[in-house]
């Protein structure tokens, strides 16, 4: 397989979704739309899109109709990134080498936007419902995206994460954290894997699988995150290296060292593959692309 040349091609069609859905930039006067645009546009990896179009394709199904889905999978990640970053949160003042969004537009901005990407996901899986030919599959995906981005997920990982921190929690147990990452982090790729593939009309089984995929290389991706914190600067980052140690929080690294944490990182994800294997599909260039999200730099 050339990795550069299948990588072009779906990256190429992520590109094309994202930017054909993106918030309209007229809606309303002021600078709320303009706000969703500049974190949308900033310059993410585009993981969770990607991921979701790879799964989907992995079982026949069709990736132009499934391109407001992989468009609000991002808007979701991107709220969760603008009010992760806000001051009663992480109070990080950059993303993607820019200032974050409330850094760009204030507070109240940064507040609202994030609520209008949320509220536009929505919005964008119900057009993608109407819009699909197998309405009941669209809907399967919709349901699992919702799920995994909701209080039992994304939004409850964020808030045990922030609530600990608040109260100096420092002696979080191992399965404590990895209860907060299979949240905040692991919940939105197992909806980017297993709502790809429920839109193609996957079994079950393999949906259990790919959400297994999800999980492992979920938190192998956060405990990663962590790591980068300590050993890259704020320029390789993008964002602001140190956060976690500033904010005084417990992760993977202050809890087992670097070298652990590495170590988890890679067995998390070859658990991961192992679960991509037992789809019995072509899934090389999946697996391939879990791999080298272990050796990132930002
Ligand atoms: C950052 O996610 C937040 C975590 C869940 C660790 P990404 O690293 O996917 O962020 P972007 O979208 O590429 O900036
Ligand atoms: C955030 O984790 C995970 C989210 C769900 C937003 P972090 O707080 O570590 O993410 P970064 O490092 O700011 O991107
Ligand atoms: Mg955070
Ligand atoms: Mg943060
Ligand atoms: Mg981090």
């Amino acid at each position: 397989m050339n990795y550069q040349e299948e990588y072009a091609f779906r990256q190429a069609a992520v590109e094309e979704a994202l930017s054909a859905w993106l918030p309209r930039a007229d809606a309303v006067e002021g600078k709320l739309c303009e706000s969703m645009i500049y974190s949308m546009t900033a310059g993410g990896k585009h993981v969770r899109p990607l991921l979701m179009y790879e799964a989907c394709r992995l079982f026949g199904g069709n990736t132009r109709e499934l391109a407001p889905f992989m468009t609000a999978i991002e808007c979701i990640h991107v709220s969760s990134l603008v009010h992760d970053d806000l001051p009663a949160i992480d109070n990080d003042y950059l993303r993607r080498g820019k200032p974050s969004t409330h850094a760009a537009y204030g507070e109240p901005l940064g507040i609202l936007s994030g609520d209008a990407l949320m509220n536009y996901a929505y919005e964008l899986l119900l057009t993608g419902i109407s819009q699909a030919q197998d309405m009941k599959n669209a809907v399967r995906a919709a349901v699992i995206i919702a799920e995994k981005a909701g209080y039992a997920g994304m939004l409850g990982g964020q808030s045990l994460d922030v609530m600990n921190e608040k109260q100096n929690r420092t002696d979080l147990t191992a399965a404590e954290l990895d209860n907060i990452y299979e949240r905040k982090t692991a919940a939105l790729l197992e909806a980017s894997l297993s709502g790809g593939a429920a839109f193609a009309g996957a079994d079950e089984e393999s949906l259990l699988l790919l959400t297994e995929a999800g999980s492992f290389s979920g938190k192998a991706f956060q405990i990663k995150d962590d790591i980068l914190d300590v050993t890259e600067s704020s320029e390789t980052l993008g964002k602001p290296a140190s956060s976690d140690e500033k904010n005084g929080k417990t992760t993977y690294v202050t809890l087992l060292g670097l070298s652990a944490a590495q170590e988890e990182v890679e067995k998390l994800t070859e658990a991961a593959v192992e679960r991509l294997d037992r789809l019995g599909r072509d899934s090389d260039f999946l697996k391939e692309f879990l791999l080298r999200l272990v050796l990132r730099k930002n």
